[in-house]
């Protein structure tokens, strides 16, 4: 063959021209890294990002910088100081988990191999099925069942009300869509996260159409109100079609009585499923048992593994008992996604037939390093300890006169406010004086709680997902928070 003349436009990468270089620049960063990880402590939680460094990161013109290594060292000015806070022990908001330095490589080793895990015969997608199953038997589901990965809780709950949807209205709901026959109604309790209102908009059934169940005293839906509403709605015509409980409410942790709401689904023949999202890792306690009764009975379930499995951002799962409803849900044949006999195009279903993503990362490498770091036993003791936490922080609260806790404390959340004693101030001054706080506790950038309002009560609010907290720093959040309210008169 004679040789071609050389075309430089045919070639060329997005490779480093030299890879030494960005290898040392590469190592620096893993070093940097765990240093910001071992040292997180002597930091602020949170600190305000100033102007410049939002000035400082912008991409002007043709976005390129001198150099790698001037872009690394903006990220260390700029970026890296001004970080949520979510890895340091005295951050409680939301419910965020803090990662892990593991977690963290796992997440770099994936992004190495970069392997799109939709399909093929290649080991991501057997590392999948393996951590999907050991999730599902750790959380004792039912083994008939498939866990998915997806992005978030909110991705999860979508996912397997779509699947409910489609179960309950037939075959051809993908075909014909929704917009026949009487409305369907899902009932949720008053405390449920908005994310199950948001995938009742996106899957076109309307948010009128879901039902708001009272809860009791201690926040768990009322399954009598359920039972009396749901009779009501099938006297008026509706179509009661799906319960969908909590195994943890975001406000305060509450579990829905899950066996009892699990009998009345299928006495009216409508699905049951359970938002998890933190709540379900429960489970692994023995002394839970009775209260996370009936999980398994639950038709689907949403978990996040970066809520209370402490795995770095994102990742979640949806598990669907009818594994086959995923496929006839999600499964499309597509003429270049067929699965092969043999070659690299062989292997499991594409994921994108049972759910609704396509592409995706090799998300369950960094849970599959996590769980051999630490066995079931590591993340039971870590998920004890942070019970355990939240029944000490309650008790300081009782202990303390100007204290007054918002919510009995059941599992990881603690709802309180400051309340002096010696003044007796209306709602309306405590709700102001209570955000005032959080916004200067978080100024202050000792402690991090986050904040709900429970019966018209601004509440501060402390969700223990997060393993780096110490007995300190519940102590230090006593002292922030009682001195603060003082000074607030
Ligand atoms: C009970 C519950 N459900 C759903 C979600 C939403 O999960 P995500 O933020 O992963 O989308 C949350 C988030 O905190 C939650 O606490």
């Amino acid at each position: 063959m004679s040789k071609r003349e050389e075309r430089p436009e045919l070639n060329g990468t997005l490779d480093p021209d030299d890879w030494g270089q960005m290898e040392e620049l590469s190592v620096q960063m893993v070093r940097d890294m765990f240093y910001f990880m071992r040292t997180i402590r002597e930091r602020p939680v949170w600190i305000q990002p100033t102007e410049k460094a939002k000035t400082a990161i912008g991409l002007s013109g043709f976005g390129k910088a001198p150099s790698v290594q001037d872009s690394y060292e903006n990220f260390k000015e700029n970026i890296l100081p001004f970080v949520k806070g979510s890895g340091h022990g005295a951050y409680w908001s939301w419910v965020e988990g803090g990662g892990t330095p593991l977690g963290m490589m796992g997440e770099m080793l994936a992004a190495g191999m970069n392997s799109n895990s939709n399909n093929g015969d290649h080991m991501a997608m057997y590392v999948d099925q393996e951590v999907a199953r050991w999730l599902r038997d750790a959380l004792q589901l039912d083994a008939s069942g498939t866990v998915s990965f997806v992005s978030g809780g909110s991705m999860a709950n979508l996912s397997a009300l779509t699947v409910a949807r489609n179960e309950f209205l037939g075959k051809d709901t993908r075909t014909k869509g929704v917009w026949s026959g009487a409305p369907l109604i899902i009932y949720t309790s008053v405390e449920t996260h908005s994310c199950v209102q948001k995938s009742i908009e996106v899957l076109g059934i309307g948010n009128e159409h879901v039902q708001y169940v009272p809860v009791d005293a201690k926040y768990r839906m009322d399954v009598a109100a359920l039972r009396k509403q749901i009779e009501q709605d099938k006297e008026a015509g509706f179509r009661p079609w799906c319960v969908a409980a909590n195994c943890g409410t975001v406000k305060t942790g509450a579990i829905d009585p899950l066996k009892e709401i699990a009998q009345v689904c299928k006495e009216f023949e409508m699905w049951f499923h359970v938002d998890g999202a933190f709540g379900a890792f429960a489970r692994l306690l023995p002394e839970y048992d009775e209260q996370v009764a009936g999980l398994e009975l639950a038709d689907s379930v949403a978990f996040d593994l970066h809520k209370w499995m402490y795995i770095p951002y994102e990742l979640a799962c949806v598990y669907v008992k009818k594994s086959e409803l995923l496929k006839e849900s999600f499964g499309i044949e597509s003429d270049y996604l067929t699965v092969h006999d043999r070659g690299l195009a062989a292997g499991p279903e594409p994921l994108s037939n049972l759910g609704l993503e396509m592409s995706r990362g090799f998300r369950s490498l960094k849970v599959w390093f996590s769980i051999q770091e630490h066995g079931l036993e590591g993340y039971t003791a870590m998920i004890r300890k942070n019970i355990a936490q939240a029944a000490y922080l309650a008790s300081l609260i009782k202990a303390e006169r100007d204290l007054e806790l918002l919510a009995e404390v059941n599992l990881n959340l603690v709802c309180f406010r400051y309340n002096p004693a010696d003044r007796a101030l209306d709602n309306d001054t405590l709700n102001k004086m209570n955000k005032e706080l959080v916004m200067r506790l978080h100024e202050r950038g000792n402690v991090a709680p986050s904040y709900t309002v429970l019966d018209g009560k601004y509440a501060i609010r402390a969700a223990m997902v997060n393993h780096r907290s110490e007995q300190r720093d519940f102590d230090r959040l006593m002292v922030e928070v009682l001195n603060l309210g003082k000074e607030q008169g």
